[in-house]
């Protein structure tokens, strides 16, 4: 799958440049009926055994759900494995949303959770899904420095952190990668994030490729209520009509080249650097298989001038997220 990247920390370690994003596995996408665990774990290995090393998880993708499925597709394969873990965000029985919670006990009683979990006594890149506002985030990186000199964390990262937020934490502790929404359709990352990573020599590690879903062209508007983009302005409304119609753009030009509009816009996120981890986020083989095909396209620069003008500043109608979770996440 082309040459790994190296994730730049002390004692970095190299990581495949595509990673499987496994949080529609367990939670936001579809519904409980919809998901198949044995559908994900084999995802998983396929993953594994296509050259993928890089699994990123989270605690609270359905409460351990979503570890508890990393840890059987990787039993006995641990070391083949390079785990990333998001913690801090709270959620109720219904998956209601609580709040953050990164507070130094928090953290250290949340990985010892994870660890037994994942049946590991170490992660390899560990990191609070949100920063969260009402606390120093030295506290928090203080308290992760505590857990890399234990052994229990290979490197520290950060999710939706502000360019100023990084240098905070960067600071107290090297930060090994910001994980950021980033692709054709969400491109803030280029002005605010990706300067600062590149400054201070840290990788990217993009989620949400096809917008969740919506650039695949695969997507009807219609959610079961449990489903996250049920409540995300892209996806509904004027802005979902708005947006369909530049996803069938983006389809022409997939299909032209004989390629699908996933592949193309995976592969985009992919060109934008060698200091990028590009997520694939799939629950299914097949759709795996059509998505890792992307490792082979190259665009000309006509081609990607094509893509900028498609998906110019505006193009796509509609915030990433709910206006009360705008504030926590990068904007
Ligand atoms: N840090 C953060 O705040 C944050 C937020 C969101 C996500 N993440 C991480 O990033 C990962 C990737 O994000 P994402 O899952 O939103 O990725 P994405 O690639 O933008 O979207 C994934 C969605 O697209 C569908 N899909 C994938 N390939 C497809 C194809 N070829 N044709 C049609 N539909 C396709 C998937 O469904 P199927 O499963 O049915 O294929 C899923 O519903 C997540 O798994 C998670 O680990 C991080």
């Amino acid at each position: 799958m082309g040459e790994t990247i190296k994730l730049t920390l002390q004692n970095g370690q190299p990581v495949s440049p595509f990673g499987l994003g496994l949080m529609g596995m367990s939670d936001f996408y579809g519904s409980k009926a919809t998901r198949d665990d044995r559908e994900s774990i084999a995802t998983i290995e396929m993953a594994m055994e296509r050259g993928i090393t890089f699994f990123n998880a989270g605690d609270f993708y359905g409460m351990g759900h979503n570890e508890s499925l990393l840890a059987q597709a990787v039993k006995n394969k641990r070391d083949r494995a390079f785990i990333s873990v998001k913690f801090g965000v709270l959620r109720g029985p219904n998956g209601e949303f609580l709040g953050l919670d990164t507070r130094p006990a928090a953290i250290k009683n949340f990985i010892s959770y994870s660890l037994q979990r994942l049946g590991t006594d170490y992660i390899d890149l560990y990191q609070p899904g949100r920063i969260d506002p009402s606390l120093p985030i030295e506290e928090t990186i203080g308290a992760m420095a505590d857990l890399v000199k234990q052994g229990v964390i290979r490197h520290i990262g950060l999710s939706e952190a502000s360019a100023e937020q990084i240098r905070q934490a960067h600071a107290v502790h090297p930060i090994g990668a910001v994980e950021v929404e980033y692709s054709l359709a969400t491109r803030i990352a280029e002005e605010k994030i990706l300067p600062v990573t590149r400054e201070l020599g840290m990788s990217l590690v993009a989620y949400g490729a096809l917008s969740r879903g919506l650039l695949s062209g695969g997507l009807t508007g219609k959610f079961d209520p449990t489903d996250f983009r049920a409540y995300l302005p892209r996806f509904s409304g004027k802005e979902f009509e708005s947006n369909q119609a530049t996803v069938k753009q983006l389809n022409e030009f997939a299909q032209k080249r004989g390629y699908t509009p996933s592949q193309v816009a995976i592969a985009w996120v992919a060109h934008q650097g060698k200091d990028i981890v590009t997520l694939i986020g799939t629950s299914k083989r097949n759709r795996l298989e059509e998505n890792l095909k992307a490792s082979a396209i190259q665009f000309s620069s006509d081609e990607l001038r094509q893509l900028d003008a498609m998906f110019k500043p505006g193009a796509i109608a509609g915030e990433r997220y709910p206006v009360q979770q705008m504030g926590i996440v990068v904007h």
